[in-house]
């Protein structure tokens, strides 16, 4: 699926990718040098950067250089925050290779995301139009304190759900769905053609899809396969983090029991009981056909605001990259809540 949309823009993703490789390659030190090439070698999905190339396509621009730097930028940028990420989760895999805090050490690692950083704000903002600049700032403190929530989140007193449900969103908007909505911005900004509702539009569908993103990857989290998804997975709730499908199956034993046993357990920091009965408790209640439920409301809320563009292959590709994103969900668990497939996708 996403290899027919990489065909799609394949002539696009060269140049990009030939920017991100000469961008990573201009440094002095030989160790930074290895651990660049060593972070490099396996790429991404470049999600971010296919975002980005796909709302350039909307309105066939003449001059595609800028897509191309920002479309790189957003990859480095993307990077960075994993390598800092990674630090912060303590993760082992990333993109099927050792984490660099693993491999090198942490002084090494941090450094290497804020080189990445550095790097991505000058290739964005570098001879592009001035209204990059701004959107750039806004993106890297809201990819940071929405790192703030989550650990806030991870250390809350309150046990009020409905509470915790608002926190929880409000932090994967901030952690996940600013990179999408500045995707979309960038390309706003190097286009006067976009008519105001046009990127009304594109702000909400990039908000949606950011939402969609996260849930999918916190269903990753819950049951993916570490080696099929290429990096560490089931730690979120050994970290304290109670992720959307773990909410709802705490909803459901508050509805059915008189107190939560898994919210208790997340309030006792009780890891051994959550290691051994968080998995089988989620599969007794209806969460997992709950969670995915919400994420295929959302996919129709998100493809409703692509109808003010008109059919165009960048249009395309926003609607096929929520139908990807969608079918990364471990399929048992479309298995286990009775929709197949076909009909859910
Ligand atoms: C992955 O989340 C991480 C993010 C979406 C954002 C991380 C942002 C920071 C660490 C802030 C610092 C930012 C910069 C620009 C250096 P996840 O842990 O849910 O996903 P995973 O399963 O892929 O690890
Ligand atoms: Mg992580």
């Amino acid at each position: 699926m996403i290899q027919n949309i990489i065909k799609l823009l394949k002539p696009d993703l060269i140049e990009v990718q030939k920017i991100i490789q000469q961008q990573t390659a201009q440094c002095d030190s030989a160790l930074l040098k290895e651990i660049l090439s060593h972070t490099f070698q396996v790429k991404g999905k470049l999600l971010r950067p296919i975002l980005h190339l796909a709302c350039a396509h909307l309105l066939e621009p003449k001059d595609k250089a800028p897509f191309y730097k920002i479309a790189a930028g957003l990859e480095i940028l993307h990077t960075a925050s994993l390598i800092h990420d990674d630090i912060i989760d303590d993760g082992e895999l990333r993109r099927g290779v050792q984490t660099v805090h693993k491999k090198w050490g942490l002084a090494e690692a941090t450094l290497l995301g804020d080189w990445l950083l550095s790097k991505a704000f000058s290739v964005i903002t570098h001879n592009n139009p001035s209204d990059c600049n701004p959107i750039m700032s806004q993106l890297t403190c809201e990819l940071v304190e929405g790192q703030y929530l989550e650990i806030e989140y991870n250390n809350r007193s309150s046990q009020n759900l409905e509470y915790l449900e608002e926190q929880y969103l409000k932090m994967i908007d901030l952690k996940t769905g600013s990179i999408f909505r500045a995707a979309c911005n960038f390309a706003i900004a190097c286009n006067n053609d976009f008519t105001p509702k046009q990127k009304e539009a594109l702000n909400l569908y990039a908000t949606d899809f950011g939402m969609i993103f996260q849930i999918v990857d916190d269903l990753i989290d819950f049951g993916g396969n570490s080696k099929k998804y290429g990096k560490t997975t089931g730690y979120d709730f050994l970290n304290g983090l109670i992720t959307l499908p773990v909410m709802n199956a705490i909803k459901f034993e508050e509805k059915t029991l008189d107190n939560s046993p898994i919210l208790n357990a997340f309030q006792k920091s009780d890891n051994e009981y959550l290691s051994q009965n968080l998995h089988s408790r989620v599969h007794q209640t209806d969460a997992l056909k709950i969670t995915i439920q919400s994420v295929e409301n959302l996919k129709v809320k998100s493809l409703s605001h692509l109808e003010v563009f008109k059919d165009t292959m960048g249009k395309k590709i926003l609607s096929d990259l929520i139908t990807y994103t969608i079918s990364r969900v471990p399929q048992e668990f479309y298995m286990e809540s009775k929709l197949t497939t076909n009909e859910s996708i």
